[in-house]
């Protein structure tokens, strides 16, 4: 499955906003031109320019993590806001995972989670239910190839239907009018959690998102170049409001009644999550799972060096950087505003 049809689109908007911008204008600079980038390297050249790869490999095995440049490795961790804190290896599992009985997902609790369910929670992202897990492992077996997580979609096809009215806009928010579930409920339930797991504990680090067609309802799931580990890259505030001063940029339809308003929270929307990283050895796990709010605030090098540049304003980091996409995971309220009602659409 190739890139999203947005991701040119996207493309196409800024590239011809800044070809407008540059025939009529050439005194005043639009706020939407990307600035020149900080010339901050002639003083730090030793310094690697960031890559998702590194960032990958600081989330990894601590084999991994040492093969990155200290400086910058420093530089990206500063930039990590941990929505799950960052647990080494230093146990296989615990005794929830030991438990002989199936360990049951629940719902997020939105209003605040208990100390236990917290707990409960952190595990469930450190080493998550088995078919999880096996997923995880099929990713490195197959040697980053998408086929055999294909394989794990039961074949019948899902309508997506219309989505808190955006077919009156013309909208379409996935890239196909269809998608598919995973053959296993538990996988299901698991990328639901998720969702569920950013609304929850992302007012913690600051950022306050609903899921909704403008805001966050998307992750694109990657098979990590290199190490074969499965992540999936969730995209927040997809669609903020047009604002002349702020945002002037034109996204199409899916904007079109917008409530996302451009803040510094942009700055939060990427959103990462791996899944734990298996071994190829008689060690099971090199990794457990990770969820970490990757900030891409204008100072950082999230920003600096892994924002491409016609996206600036948008902050967005792109998914084809992380890895080979396998599919997008879509959680869309088919109710409506006041009796929302979730539902996954894999596509
Ligand atoms: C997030 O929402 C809470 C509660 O509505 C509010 O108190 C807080 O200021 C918001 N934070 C941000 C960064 O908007
Ligand atoms: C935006 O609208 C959606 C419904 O479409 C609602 O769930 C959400 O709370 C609203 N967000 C804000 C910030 O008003
Ligand atoms: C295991 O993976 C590592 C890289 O992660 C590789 O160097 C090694 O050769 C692999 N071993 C086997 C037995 O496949």
């Amino acid at each position: 499955m190739g890139k999203p049809p947005f991701l040119s689109i996207k493309f196409a908007v800024f590239l011809s906003l800044s070809l407008a911008g540059a025939a009529t204008t050439t005194t005043t600079t639009l706020p939407f031109f990307p600035k020149p980038k900080p010339q901050k390297r002639s003083s730090t050249v030793s310094i690697p320019k960031a890559t998702a790869k590194d960032l990958l490999a600081l989330l990894g095995s601590p084999q991994q993590a040492s093969s990155v440049n200290a400086e910058e490795a420093q530089k990206l961790k500063s930039c990590f806001k941990f929505l799950v804190p960052f647990s080494l290896p230093t146990r296989p599992s615990t005794g929830i995972t030991a438990d002989p009985f199936r360990r049951s997902l629940r719902s997020v609790k939105l209003g605040g989670e208990g100390e236990k369910e917290r707990e409960y929670n952190n595990e469930l992202i450190w080493w998550p239910p088995a078919p999880v897990k096996e997923l995880a492992r099929l990713a490195v077996d197959s040697g980053g190839d998408p086929g055999p997580i294909h394989n794990a979609l039961d074949p019948t096809v899902i309508q997506v239907p219309d989505v808190e009215g955006s077919k009156d806009d013309k909208c379409e928010l996935t890239r196909t009018p269809y998608g598919w579930h995973f053959i296993s409920e538990e996988l299901n339930s698991y990328i639901e959690f998720l969702f569920e797991m950013i609304v929850a504990r992302g007012p913690s680090i600051g950022l306050n998102v609903s899921l909704n067609r403008f805001d966050l309802f998307h992750g694109h799931l990657f098979i990590a170049a290199d190490s074969g580990r499965l992540g999936i890259l969730f995209h927040a505030k997809e669609y903020p409001a047009y604002e002349k001063d702020t945002f002037p940029c034109n996204l199409g339809y899916c904007q079109m009644g917008s409530n996302v308003t451009y803040d510094d929270s942009m700055n939060l929307r990427n959103i990462l999550w791996l899944a734990p990283l298996p071994s190829n050895s008689s060690k099971p796990w090199l990794a457990p799972g990770v969820l970490v709010v990757l900030d891409a605030h204008p100072d950082g090098i999230i920003y600096q060096d892994l924002i491409p540049e016609y996206v600036n304003l948008a902050r967005t980091l792109y998914e084809d950087d992380f890895g080979e996409v396998v599919v997008d995971v879509n959680y869309l309220n088919v109710g409506t505003e006041e009796v929302p009602k979730y539902q996954l659409f894999i596509c």
